[in-house]
């Protein structure tokens, strides 16, 4: 039976990153670069994908997971000799296989299916994915024989004057018949300038043995960019950002300004959204339609439904329920369940807790681990006191509650439906339904104190 495998080269530490992150792991637009390898591959559809690992191989398993097998590259001897540590895993395979390196994240599924489109077309023994660079230094040139195929791949450091000129770059993708892949990466020498085993030099091989070396051009030079700095690692993520933000404001998403928003691979926008500049939208987040984001805003893992509002504010692993809204400057952190309608407003910070329908939250407050009920009002100023130091305690209010401005809630304590707290007052006690809790001291009032003042005694001596 034919097979489509592939390879994915991810053993190489990076070290033009100069990171304590392996390499493809770093992220582009919030995903890993492997990870974008990895899905672009498996949207093109194929049998076998094999990660070669190396540097970092219990972080990249870690987030790859069961959607690839694994082979280990011990030591980092070169590209050919990363592939052949697939040999025992798809060796004996009839059919073809595709490798792309992990650190080239920009590719697409409908590249590598031209690609082997070309390839099963041509006959070819090999087919290299090649395209022109504006700059080609760095990159692999591709030598072409009389009769337009590959005559050779040439690394920029063996490379003479003439070579260098060539502008058509290796990609670093390729789609193999799988059986001479391995027979001729058996030939391959680490005869060249890093004294490393060079996946390229299989071509030159295929070629000396009679079978077809094909290479097929890709148009957009940008998508096949590999990221071997942090220069390069920039160029990718506003490459990426460009495709993410044009995909969802052609999906009617409006972005005021798309070269300063900040949206991550796998986020979800509804259309008629507006997103001012300078915010970011991160991880999982899942964004209805009819919401305003206002600039500067973070979301990050969260859930934002229908018609709301969220203004210069932080969301984080939290959940806003239609017509809600936030801001500016609120910070809802994780577990925060906003009810329809909602009201958080400025300077407001609410953790692990749940608001219920119409309740409003107006002013320079803490709600945390805490269950609110419907229609609730709380003041300005309320704290919820929910830490002693070491354990943390849980509030309930019921719907219909006024909780009054000032007011310190310390809990544990259960505020009853339609009950009161008074302004100012420290309510340790739980209040039931329809009471007011009031925990302050009384006034005083003294009558014609200034004259008891330093500046009132002042004024008297100057007036005598
Ligand atoms: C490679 C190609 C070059 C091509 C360029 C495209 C070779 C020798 N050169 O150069 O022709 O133009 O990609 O971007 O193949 N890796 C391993 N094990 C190793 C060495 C590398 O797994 O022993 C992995 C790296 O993690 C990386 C990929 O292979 O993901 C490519 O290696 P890298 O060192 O970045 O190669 P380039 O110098 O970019
Ligand atoms: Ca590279």
């Amino acid at each position: 039976m034919m097979t489509r495998n592939a390879i994915i080269l991810a053993a190489g530490m990076g070290s033009r990153m100069k990171s304590k992150l392996y390499k493809v792991l770093q992220p582009v637009a919030g995903k890993a670069m492997v990870d974008h390898v990895l899905t672009q591959i498996e949207k093109a559809g194929v049998d076998n994908v094999v990660t070669v690992v190396g540097h970092g191989a219990d972080a990249v398993k870690n987030l790859l997971g069961d959607r690839t097998q694994y082979a280990l590259q011990a030591e980092q001897l070169g590209t050919g000799h990363a592939v052949q540590q697939a040999e025992p895993l798809i060796g004996d395979a009839v059919g073809t296989t595709l490798i792309v390196s992990g650190d080239s994240p920009l590719f697409t599924a409908e590249t590598f299916n031209k690609l082997y489109a070309d390839h099963e077309a041509k006959g070819n023994a090999v087919t290299v994915l090649t395209s022109k660079a504006p700059d080609p230094s760095g990159y692999g040139r591709i030598i072409r024989g009389g009769d337009g195929n590959v005559d050779k791949i040439v690394e920029q450091k063996d490379a003479n004057a003439a070579e260098q000129a060539v502008t058509e770059i290796n990609t670093g993708v390729y789609v193999f018949d799988n059986q001479l892949l391995f027979q001729s990466l058996a030939e391959v020498t680490n005869d060249n300038a890093q004294g490393e085993y060079y996946l390229p030099d299989t071509l030159e091989i295929l070629k000396g043995e009679g079978h077809v070396v094909g290479a097929y051009q890709m148009d957009d030079f940008d998508e096949s960019m590999g990221v071997n700095d942090r220069v390069a690692l920039a160029t990718a993520n506003a490459v990426m950002r460009k495709r993410i933000n044009e995909k969802h404001m052609r999906n009617g998403v409006t972005l005021i300004d798309p070269l300063t928003t900040y949206i991550e691979s796998d986020v979800v926008i509804g259309n008629d959204t507006t997103i001012e500049p300078n915010v970011f939208i991160k991880g999982n987040s899942v964004i209805g339609s009819d919401v305003v984001i206002t600039a500067g805003s973070t979301i990050i893992d969260s859930t934002i439904e229908d018609n709301v509002t969220i203004t210069s504010s932080q969301i984080e692993d939290s959940i806003m329920h239609q017509g809600s809204n936030a801001g500016p400057f609120a910070h809802l952190r994780p577990k925060s369940d906003v009810g329809e309608n909602v009201h958080i407003g400025n300077f407001v910070e609410v953790k692990k807790a749940t608001l219920g329908k119409g309740t409003k939250v107006g002013h320079l407050t803490y709600v945390g681990d805490a269950d609110l009920g419907e229609d609730i009002n709380i003041g300005a100023g309320t704290i919820f006191v929910n830490y002693d130091g070491v354990n943390k305690f849980h509030t309930t209010i019921g719907d219909h509650a006024f909780i009054g401005s000032n007011s310190k809630i310390v809990a544990p304590v259960n505020i009853g439906a339609k009950a009161m707290t008074a302004a100012g007052s420290t309510i340790t006690d739980d209040i039931p339904a329809e009471g007011l809790g009031i925990a302050r001291a009384r006034q005083t009032t003294k009558e014609n104190f200034y004259n008891r003042t330093a500046q009132g005694h002042k004024e008297a001596e100057e007036n005598k």
